[in-house]
């Protein structure tokens, strides 16, 4: 496979007050200072600090998104918040179908998928997540619910936009467990299969990010298996100099 640039993406979550806009700041210097840089940089903050984080990002490598839109593109949908507005806010990515919206807002891949297309709809790159949970790992089934996953969240065609599909068993979300590299590259295999079997040419060029207690110290691994572009990144992304750290593992 040839080598493709990876991606960094920080999920900050329900994290971060106006305070935390500082960690952009020393990212964009930490950024600076290092100079050459070979991944791409992404900073997923709360909606409320959307904006102000793309400003502070501006003319730098960073680059800022969403962490979920709604499918409609306007309407009555109190407190959702749409693709275009993402994309006015400064945002050129949106994750979506995290497992966390997945189990707190009752998503399914149909849900997920409407919202990727909304988000290739508004010009923004969707990074759609897929995972299993414990019991289904132990049960031995996590390729048959990633494989529907993907079949089910993915929208027919991304046209020119590269497709990001980010996997991120739930058991390792927050818990400082991961899976083994072999099970990491295995699952990867699995899933880039099945994207070239779906897409051609743009599944070969997919970016396939890990997540899922991705920390400086596990990085580097992670980073160098098989099929594994790039990562998705939630508690460590918070501090800039641990983000920093995976950003230069990869
Ligand atoms: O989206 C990233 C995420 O779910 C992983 O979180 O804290 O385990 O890195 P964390």
């Amino acid at each position: 496979q040839e080598r493709l640039r990876p991606l960094i993406a920080g999920n900050w979550k329900m994290n971060g007050t106006g305070a935390a806009l500082e960690q952009i700041a020393r990212l964009r210097t930490l950024l600076e200072e290092a100079g050459d840089i070979d991944s791409e940089v992404l900073v997923c903050p709360p909606a409320t600090l959307l904006h102000r984080a793309a400003q502070g990002a501006e003319g730098s490598p960073i680059h800022i998104g969403g962490q979920d839109c709604h499918a409609d593109p306007s309407g009555a949908h109190t407190g959702d918040i749409s693709a275009s507005m993402l994309l006015d806010a400064g945002a050129s990515h949106v994750i979506v179908g995290h497992s966390e919206r997945r189990a707190d807002h009752g998503e399914t891949s149909q849900t997920v998928r409407a919202k990727a297309e909304a988000a290739l709809a508004a010009g923004l790159v969707p990074i759609i997540c897929v995972g299993e949970t414990e019991a289904e790992r132990l049960a031995g089934t996590a390729n048959q619910v990633v494989g529907d996953q993907i079949d089910f969240s993915l929208p027919d065609t991304f046209g020119e936009t590269t497709i990001i599909v980010a996997y991120e068993p739930v058991w390792a979300i927050g818990t400082g467990r991961t899976p083994t590299i072999e099970d990491i590259a295995q699952m990867h295999a699995h899933m880039r299969a099945l994207l070239v079997a779906h897409f051609g040419g743009a599944g070969e060029t997919a970016l396939l990010l890990y997540g899922g207690s991705v920390k400086p110290s596990n990085a580097e691994e992670i980073l160098r298996t098989a099929n594994v572009n790039g990562a998705l990144v939630g508690g460590a992304s918070l501090l800039a100099d641990d983000f920093f750290s995976i950003i230069v593992a990869a």
